[in-house]
């Protein structure tokens, strides 16, 4: 009997430290070795001129979640997992919404029942927070804690989900005690529907007025208040999907101040402009609906802003935020609401499977960033931060054998009708990038290979996970 299930010989290892040539043994779907030479394996995958780099973790995406009347979300489990695996991920980690009046446990068993049997790769599920009565603080948040829902996130905007600053207290306060991970989307709701409808008395609806009415200043006041909010309780929380320079300043200021803070970014602040919401150049006075995200992306000078917060390190984790809506579709971003303001255009755009090549090109092919930065930003950081280090975000004995071989000098051009999400568009179309995974490894299992998504429905897993108390006072 072969020493290893399966080696991959010849490629270039990756870790957020170290590059080395080695082989890469694997056995009972973990990693046994890590080794000049690996012989004795019952299957040999050759990865010569290739990286073997640990899977993408994708820590902030939104599958399946309820979006409103009338509105669907374009993707299941089936399909962002399969278009994760063809993206070069290997565990990606979507919400469980709770919705308003309803219970949160219950919202958390539903949502998990989904994923069962469904996914191509991993999976590990975060929580929403949006009704944070007695009962939730007092026994189901505790309780889904420390059955494995061990993070989640809280708004200060949209109208479903906002919680007022006592909210944010008190939920920040039971993560305290329970040492979960809180992630907070940082906009001031007071500030946006102000602004909302002020540009709708003025006439301007059209899909650009979404990035008018959430200016950078609504990021950075939302932003400075959680900060407020979490020094008070004395937590060290995640401001997620960070957009732009002055949002971005707020976390330098914490950290310079000897506090605690964490910070996430997304391909979209890197790449996108705002001005793509104006549809210019498109007879479809809809076009723009197509970038409509929260926050909005912004403008060159915020892009190199966020760059610059990635090299510096004020960015630990780079994630897709994917959340997908068709266009075409009166369930998606061509809602009749939508027509008649941009309040009503679901806010989000697909990205799980454009994330990795994305970032790569434009920021280790281009020299932005090192390749060790890179497998931190997508991999080892989203572990580390979500309580799943040291079994996954890595590459060495004992961690799952979740690999990405990747082509760094392979030159594509993003299409959609490559793609493998339910979306009917890419906010990326026609770009054009140099680094491309040509085969992605969970558990030792190929699940995709040459663009083919090749892994069944259910292998892929849902992880519970444990607290994680580092560097957290007691
Ligand atoms: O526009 C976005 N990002 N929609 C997804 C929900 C969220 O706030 O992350
Ligand atoms: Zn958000
Ligand atoms: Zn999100």
């Amino acid at each position: 009997m072969p020493a290893f299930d399966l080696a991959i010989r010849g490629g270039t290892v990756v870790t957020a430290t170290d590059t080395i040539r080695a082989d890469v043994g694997v056995r009972g779907g973990r990693i046994a070795a890590v080794a000049d030479r690996i012989a004795d394996a019952a299957r040999v995958i050759d990865a010569g001129g290739l990286l073997v780099l640990p899977g993408g973790i994708d820590s902030h995406v939104h599958i399946a979640q309820p979006s409103g009347p009338g509105i669907v979300m374009a993707d299941d489990f089936a399909s962002a997992t399969r278009a994760a695996a063809a993206g070069g991920n290997t565990c990606v980690m979507p919400f469980a919404l709770q919705p308003r009046g309803a219970s949160l446990c219950e919202a958390a068993t539903a949502y998990r029942a989904q994923a069962v049997g469904r996914c191509h790769v991993d999976v590990a599920i975060h929580l929403i927070v949006s009704d944070p009565t007695p009962a939730v603080l007092g026994q189901e948040l505790p309780a889904l804690i420390a059955a494995g829902y061990t993070s989640f996130k809280v708004f200060m905007t949209y109208d479903d989900l906002v919680l007022n600053d006592r909210q944010i207290l008190d939920v920040f306060a039971v993560a305290r005690s329970t040492g979960a991970r809180v992630m907070v989307h940082a906009e001031g709701y007071d500030a946006i529907r102000h602004m909302t409808e002020r540009l709708e008395r003025a006439g301007q609806t059209s899909p650009y007025g979404h990035a008018l009415s959430r200016p950078e200043l609504v990021e950075r006041e939302a932003t400075h208040r959680a900060i407020s909010h979490a020094e008070l309780v004395d937590l060290p929380i995640v401001i997620v999907h960070v957009s732009g320079r002055e949002a971005m300043e707020q976390v330098a200021w914490t950290r310079a101040r000897g506090l605690e803070i964490h910070a996430e970014t997304c391909p979209q602040y890197l790449t996108l402009n705002a001005e793509a919401m104006k549809g210019l150049g498109s007879d479809d006075a809809m076009a723009g609906a197509k970038y409509v995200c929260s926050p909005p992306p912004r403008d060159a000078g915020n892009q190199a802003a966020i760059w610059s917060g990635l090299q510096r390190g004020v960015f630990e984790i780079v994630y897709s935020d994917h959340c997908p809506f068709r266009y075409a579709d009166e369930a998606g971003k061509l809602n009749p609401r939508g027509r008649t303001s941009f309040r009503w255009i679901p806010n989000g755009i697909p990205g799980i499977e454009t994330r990795l090549p994305v970032l790569f090109s434009e920021g280790v092919s281009k020299g932005r960033i090192s390749l060790n930065r890179f497998v931190a930003l997508t991999a080892t950081n989203h572990a580390k931060l979500y309580g799943l280090y040291p079994r996954k975000g890595s590459i060495g004995p004992g961690f799952d054998a979740d690999l990405t071989l990747w082509d760094p000098n392979r030159c594509e051009t993003i299409r959609q009708e490559n793609l493998h999400h339910g979306a009917d568009y890419t906010p990326w179309e026609g770009f054009p990038v140099t680094g491309w995974p040509v085969m992605t490894i969970v558990r030792g299992e190929v699940v995709a290979e040459a663009g083919r998504v090749v892994g069944e429905p259910g292998w892929g897993q849902v992880i519970d996970r444990t607290v994680d108390r580092g560097g957290m006072a007691a």
